[in-house]
């Protein structure tokens, strides 16, 4: 892993959205893996006016987002479909036809999760994955146990992400139990990964993620295996992390110096 400590949660998300401008750049016809989450919020926040600034055209980019609720129709404002289609893709003047969700209200489940690994493959595999982490190290909806060989399936959310996901839910409002999620090793197949991480929440699974053992236990660990994942991280999401200063030697160039 490379890891990137910044110096504030601005700088961790600017070099997360610098990283994907360039990519963009690079391969305008490329696969994006988008994830959704507050973190993604607020990095989509800051990636929507520094693409103008890098004058990116999005319309041939093909997208793949990790996961969806499973019981939320396209058009729910909670949906993940939802969120992308207004806050990213709309934005980002991305053609919705090449913008792809698992359907979190298909008729067949486990048939829309075959069909979105074959998505996948016959778009060529994703360049570059964005990914968040959860307070317990899940990826996706990768919970703790989760097989490291599992492709994209229907997933039970742990207590620990419905009581985080309740604060996007109104109080009495139907909150999914459910989601569809690209496996772990659906994830390990992506070319580039970059994961972002902010806050002291998410420091002892970041921990757990970079200096732990391979372990379901936690899946984000499963990263340790892929060969070309930048984890962002500021200060507080850091700052659990015992070789602080191995990473800030071991930095490599390549991607955008924070
Ligand atoms: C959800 C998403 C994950 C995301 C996680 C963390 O569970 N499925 O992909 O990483 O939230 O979200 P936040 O950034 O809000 O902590």
């Amino acid at each position: 892993m490379n890891i990137v400590l910044c110096d504030s949660p601005e700088q961790a998300i600017r070099f997360a959205a610098d990283t994907i401008c360039r990519q963009v750049a690079a391969r305008p016809d490329g696969v994006h893996g988008f994830a959704t989450g507050g973190t993604m919020d607020q990095l989509y926040q800051a990636l929507v006016p520094l693409q103008r600034q890098y004058a990116l055209d999005w319309s041939g980019v093909r997208s793949f987002n990790l996961d969806e609720y499973v019981g939320l129709d396209a058009d729910h404002p909670m949906s993940y479909r939802y969120f992308m289609r207004h806050n990213v893709f709309g934005p980002l003047g991305m053609q919705d036809a090449r913008t792809h969700l698992p359907r979190g209200d298909a008729r067949d489940l486990e048939q829309e999760c075959r069909d979105y690994e074959n998505a996948i493959a016959a778009a060529g595999g994703i360049d570059l994955q964005l990914l968040g982490i959860g307070k317990n190290g899940h990826i996706g909806f990768n919970e703790p146990s989760s097989s490291l060989g599992s492709r994209t399936r229907i997933a039970r959310l742990s207590q620990d992400t419905l009581a985080a996901n309740q604060r996007f839910f109104p109080p009495g409002a139907f909150q999914p139990q459910w989601a569809i999620t690209m496996g772990i090793r659906t994830i390990l197949e992506s070319r580039q990964i970059v994961l972002l991480a902010l806050g002291e929440q998410k420091a002892s699974a970041v921990a757990a993620m970079a200096e732990g053992p391979l372990s379901a236990m936690c899946p984000a660990s499963a990263l340790q295996m892929h060969p070309a994942t930048t984890v962002v991280l500021d200060p507080e999401a850091a700052q659990l992390l015992r070789l602080k200063d191995y990473y800030r030697s071991a930095y490599s160039p390549g991607v955008p110096s924070p």
